[in-house]
């Protein structure tokens, strides 16, 4: 299996990991198949995401899409977060195996619950998450929009 430079850069020194005891948005998400879970904290303040932490338990391609999805967050509205597809994380990593595709997904379906529990607790509606009808079937490759 092949991995880009990027992929292996993430996995060998994945940024933000960890988490954070001011989060006012956690997510956790998991693929039935392969058994990984991903988790990301948010710090939101004024709609801003000032800061992101993750924790995975998972393969490498799942370490490199989280760490790049959150640096790709960070500082952004969490209405920028939410568009963020798991296309653009494999394009940011440079792409990854067609195996690996649903790692990418787990990511942005891990930002989208993070977002949807902040927006729980500041009493707002909750955005309806594309994977969320079918979460336990991650691994189709056909989910990359
Ligand atoms: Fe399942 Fe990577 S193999 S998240």
């Amino acid at each position: 299996m092949e991995y880009s430079d990027k992929v292996l850069e993430h996995f060998y020194s994945p940024r933000n990991v960890g988490t954070l005891p001011d989060a006012n948005g956690i997510g956790e998400a998991g693929d039935a198949n392969c058994g990984d879970i991903m988790k990301i904290y948010l710090k939101v303040e004024e709609n801003i995401i000032k800061d992101v932490r993750f924790m995975t338990f998972g393969c490498g391609s799942a370490i490199a899409s989280s760490s790049i999805a959150t640096e790709l967050i960070k500082g952004k509205t969490i209405e920028e977060a939410w568009s963020l597809t798991n296309k653009s994380v494999i394009e940011a990593l440079d792409g990854l195996p067609s195996s690996k595709i649903h790692c990418s997904v787990l990511a942005e379906q891990t930002i989208h619950r993070a977002i949807n529990n902040y927006r729980i607790a500041m009493g707002l509606e909750t955005w309806k998450d594309k994977y969320e009808e079918n979460s336990d079937e991650l691994h189709e490759e056909d989910r990359i929009e």
